[in-house]
């Protein structure tokens, strides 16, 4: 009792002071946040004053889309400009105790939270800390730059080899300041996957048709959450006519059992026709095991003609006919 009537005496009391609605109420937990909590406004220059220092990086500043976003007067001084990423100015140039907010210097999870101090609205960073990608280590600025013309500085053997030539043809337009257009990004880490849309049959990504973040949600933001349901979900949200729904379901495809439409497909690229795992009964057998050799030897379920609308039929429950 004596405990919850002191936590309410307290809430009480920063209530008054008006503490809940400052983000100092917040307990400060990284470099960013604990510099911008010590600022006080004359601790803030004009952003005209890094110029002169720093030309070449504040006039391409202002190709950046981040430009028009922290340009606004009416933002508070902790939100605005050069200061809102790199912390304020005299605090820089002190003599005593000077400190600046570096995104290359820093560690993956002090940049990251330097970012999301303005980011809570895309995602928290208890949803970033969750990520495969920050449990990794990587940080905001490995896949996005803010200066246009910085170093993309892209992952371990990017510099040596483009991961894309020859193959992948089509490049697209770099978008949302990410540091290149995707296959080239992801591909300079993820370079084995990169090399499965090698195969003769694969998603159209070679071709700039199809793009890696049209089925992965690289990070959790405001319109995809964390995607779990990578597989079904995001399969159907383009084949539609493939998920039925059906008169006769055929289990896997309609997700009743295993992994969807991963029971029979490969995600990105394969030598196997139409992405399938494998090309021969086995793909069918692995489930109906009583359908072995002796059921219609010589060709697989679906090429004999028999079974063709593997993924379901509105005739026959043995999907024979569509
Ligand atoms: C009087 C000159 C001067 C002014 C004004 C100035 N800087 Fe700097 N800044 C420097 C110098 C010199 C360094 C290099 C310090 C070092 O390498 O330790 C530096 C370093 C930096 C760095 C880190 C660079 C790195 O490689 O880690 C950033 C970021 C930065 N400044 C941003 C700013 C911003 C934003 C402003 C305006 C609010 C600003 N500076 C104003 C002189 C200045
Ligand atoms: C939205 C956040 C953001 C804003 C606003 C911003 N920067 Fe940066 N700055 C960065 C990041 C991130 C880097 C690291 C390289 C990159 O990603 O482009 C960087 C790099 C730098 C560097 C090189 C030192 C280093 O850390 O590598 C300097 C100097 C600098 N910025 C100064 C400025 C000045 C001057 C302005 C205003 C005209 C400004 N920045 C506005 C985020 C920002
Ligand atoms: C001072 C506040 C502030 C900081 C710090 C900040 N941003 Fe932003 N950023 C914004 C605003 C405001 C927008 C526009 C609205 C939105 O998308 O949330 C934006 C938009 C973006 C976008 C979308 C761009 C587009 O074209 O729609 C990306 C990507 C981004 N920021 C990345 C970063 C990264 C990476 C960092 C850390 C280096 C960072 N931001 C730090 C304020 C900030
Ligand atoms: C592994 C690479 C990667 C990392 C790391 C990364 N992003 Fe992104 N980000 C992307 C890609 C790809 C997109 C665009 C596709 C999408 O929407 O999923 C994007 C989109 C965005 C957008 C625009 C989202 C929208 O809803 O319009 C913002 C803002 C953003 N990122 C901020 C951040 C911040 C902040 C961090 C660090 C906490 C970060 N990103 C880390 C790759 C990355
Ligand atoms: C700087 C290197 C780097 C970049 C760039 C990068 N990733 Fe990653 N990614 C990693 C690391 C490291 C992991 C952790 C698991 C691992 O080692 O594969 C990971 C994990 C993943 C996973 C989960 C893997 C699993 O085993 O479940 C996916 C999916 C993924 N990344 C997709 C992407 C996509 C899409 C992009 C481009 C938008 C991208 N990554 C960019 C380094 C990177
Ligand atoms: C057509 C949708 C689709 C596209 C496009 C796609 N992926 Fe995937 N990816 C998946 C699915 C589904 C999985 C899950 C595979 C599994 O669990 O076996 C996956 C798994 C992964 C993994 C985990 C390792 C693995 O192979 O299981 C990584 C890393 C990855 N993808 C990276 C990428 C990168 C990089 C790109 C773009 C060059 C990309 N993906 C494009 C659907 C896609
Ligand atoms: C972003 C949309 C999109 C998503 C998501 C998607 N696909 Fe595709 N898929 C395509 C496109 C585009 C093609 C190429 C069709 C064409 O060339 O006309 C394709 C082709 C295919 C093919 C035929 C390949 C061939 O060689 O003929 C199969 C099988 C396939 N997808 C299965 C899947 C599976 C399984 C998933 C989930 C892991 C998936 N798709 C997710 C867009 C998508
Ligand atoms: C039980 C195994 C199995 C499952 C599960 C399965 N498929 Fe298929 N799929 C096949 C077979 C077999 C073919 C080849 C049919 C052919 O060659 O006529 C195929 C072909 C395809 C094609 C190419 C069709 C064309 O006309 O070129 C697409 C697209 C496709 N599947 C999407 C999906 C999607 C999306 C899912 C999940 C909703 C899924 N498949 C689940 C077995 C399966
Ligand atoms: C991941 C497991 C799995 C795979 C792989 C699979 N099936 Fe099925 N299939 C099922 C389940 C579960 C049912 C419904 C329960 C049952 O009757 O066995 C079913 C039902 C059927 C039926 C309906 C007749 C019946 O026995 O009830 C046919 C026909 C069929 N599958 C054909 C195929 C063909 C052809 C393939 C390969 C292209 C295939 N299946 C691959 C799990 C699978």
């Amino acid at each position: 009792m004596k405990i919850q009537a002191l936590v309410l005496g307290i809430g009480i009391a920063m209530l008054s002071l008006g503490f809940t609605n400052t983000p100092q109420a917040k307990k400060p937990t990284s470099q960013a946040d604990r510099l911008f909590a010590r600022a006080k406004p004359d601790d803030y220059m004009s952003e005209a004053g890094c110029a002169e220092c720093h030309a070449k990086v504040s006039e391409n500043f202002a190709a950046s889309p981040h430009a028009a976003f922290v340009s606004d007067e009416s933002l508070p001084l902790d939100k605005r400009g050069c200061q809102g990423c790199h912390g304020p100015g005299h605090i820089h140039q002190a003599e005593k105790d000077p400190e600046v907010i570096s995104f290359t210097s820093m560690s993956p999870k002090e940049s990251s939270a330097a970012c999301l101090r303005c980011h809570e609205k895309t995602m928290s960073a208890s949803h970033w800390k969750r990520t495969e990608h920050a449990r990794a280590d990587l940080s905001c600025v490995s896949c996005h730059k803010i200066h246009p013309d910085s170093e993309p500085n892209l992952g371990p053997g990017a510099e040596k080899k483009d991961p894309r030539a020859p193959f992948f043809v089509a490049k697209q337009e770099p978008k949302l300041m990410l540091k290149a257009d995707e296959s080239t990004l992801c591909g300079s880490c993820h370079q084995s996957t990169l090399a499965e849309f090698r195969g003769a049959s694969h998603h159209p990504v070679p071709e700039g048709r199809v793009a890696c973040s049209d089925c992965h949600s690289v990070h959790p933001t405001k319109d995809a959450k964390v995607n779990h349901d990578l597989i079904k979900g995001k399969c159907v949200t383009c084949h539609t006519e493939k998920a039925g729904p059906f008169v006769y379901e055929h289990d896997p495809v309609a997700g009743f059992t295993g992994r969807g439409c991963e029971e029979c497909h490969r995600p990105h690229g394969t030598n196997n026709p139409k992405l399938l795992n494998s090309v021969t009964r086995g793909l069918c057998a692995q489930c109906h095991t009583d359908k072995l050799a002796k059921h219609y030897p010589g060709q697989t379920c679906w090429t004999a003609g028999c079974h063709v609308s593997t993924h379901g039929s509105n005739t026959d429950p043995r999907f024979l006919k569509p």
